[in-house]
């Protein structure tokens, strides 16, 4: 079984991100910029935006948190959103959520101009992805994607199945199989037969936050397993899907930490500088 490395991948990723930030710099005299909002003091919030603010120094952006309480007006966010858009020096902006709930989260993602949208949420970007038009592409399912086709770059005619149908993770990574020309199934919680399902497929990524749901006896021989869990439970961080029983059966599996989670952050570095390419044309 090939256990697959998102850190080593992350790592290997960020060094060609630091590479083309210093390419860019020398042609346009500029480096791309990255500034994230983060509002109230969630403790899982304030981590991934510090991992973020250090990862986006380590390639040479430049990089911005600007903090507010968790207080702040909704008005406040989009008038701050509002001068990010016109300023040059900023090519991606992120509004981490969750987002206190006086705060429109749907009001936000839009307020953010598509062009500078890393997270890939606004409408515009989520409508030109599944027309196959360039756009910025959420950085998880991005992540996973890059994963996958380090283990088979040749995706054509798989079948692949993923489980859970989020706007960040299911709907966008669904569309990114079909650009391979897989054959995707996206199941839910009202799927009758997810283990029929899962048992049929030779891609499988679970992002439904259902600590250890995909089983052993789930996973065909020599399918490659994508876990985005990320469930705290009693006996510590687990992933949606069981480890050891499924690391007897698959040709690949991330495990958790250490798989994906590595990847979603090289990846929105990855957009950053995407974003800051397009507005240089
Ligand atoms: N919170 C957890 N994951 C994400 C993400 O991918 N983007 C944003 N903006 N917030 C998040």
């Amino acid at each position: 079984m090939i256990l697959i490395d998102g850190k080593k991948a992350a790592a290997e990723l960020r060094a060609e991100l630091k590479e083309e930030v210093a390419e860019l710099k020398s042609k346009h005299n500029k480096v791309p910029g990255l500034t994230v909002i983060l509002i109230g003091d969630l403790t899982p919030s304030q981590i991934y935006v510090r991992n973020k603010e250090k990862s986006a120094n380590e390639v040479g952006l430049k990089s911005e948190v600007i903090k507010y309480p968790d207080s702040v007006e909704e008005r406040t966010v989009l008038e701050k959103i509002q001068e990010l858009n016109s300023d040059e020096t900023v090519s991606g902006i992120l509004v981490q959520l969750p987002l206190p709930k006086h705060i429109d989260k749907q009001k936000v993602i839009e307020a953010i101009v598509p062009s500078k949208d890393v997270d890939g949420f606004h409408p515009m970007n989520v409508g030109n992805l599944s027309s196959g038009y360039e756009s910025s592409i959420p950085c998880t399912p991005l992540g996973c994607y890059l994963l996958i086709k380090k283990i088979e770059p040749n995706l054509s005619g798989k079948k692949a199945v993923v489980v859970g149908r989020s706007n960040l993770n299911g709907k966008p990574m669904t569309q990114l199989l079909l650009k391979e020309n897989c054959t995707v199934t996206i199941t839910h919680s009202k799927t009758k037969d997810l283990k029929a399902e899962c048992l049929d497929a030779d891609i499988i990524v679970a992002a439904v936050g259902i600590p250890e749901l995909v089983r052993g006896d789930w996973v065909k021989k020599d399918a490659i397993v994508i876990d985005v869990g990320i469930n705290k439970t009693d006996n510590g961080i687990v992933g949606d899907v069981h480890f050891d029983e499924v690391s007897k059966n698959a040709k690949a599996l991330t495990p958790v930490p250490g798989g994906v989670g590595p990847m979603t952050i090289a990846c929105l570095l990855k957009n950053t500088i995407d974003c800051f390419k397009r507005s240089q044309i």
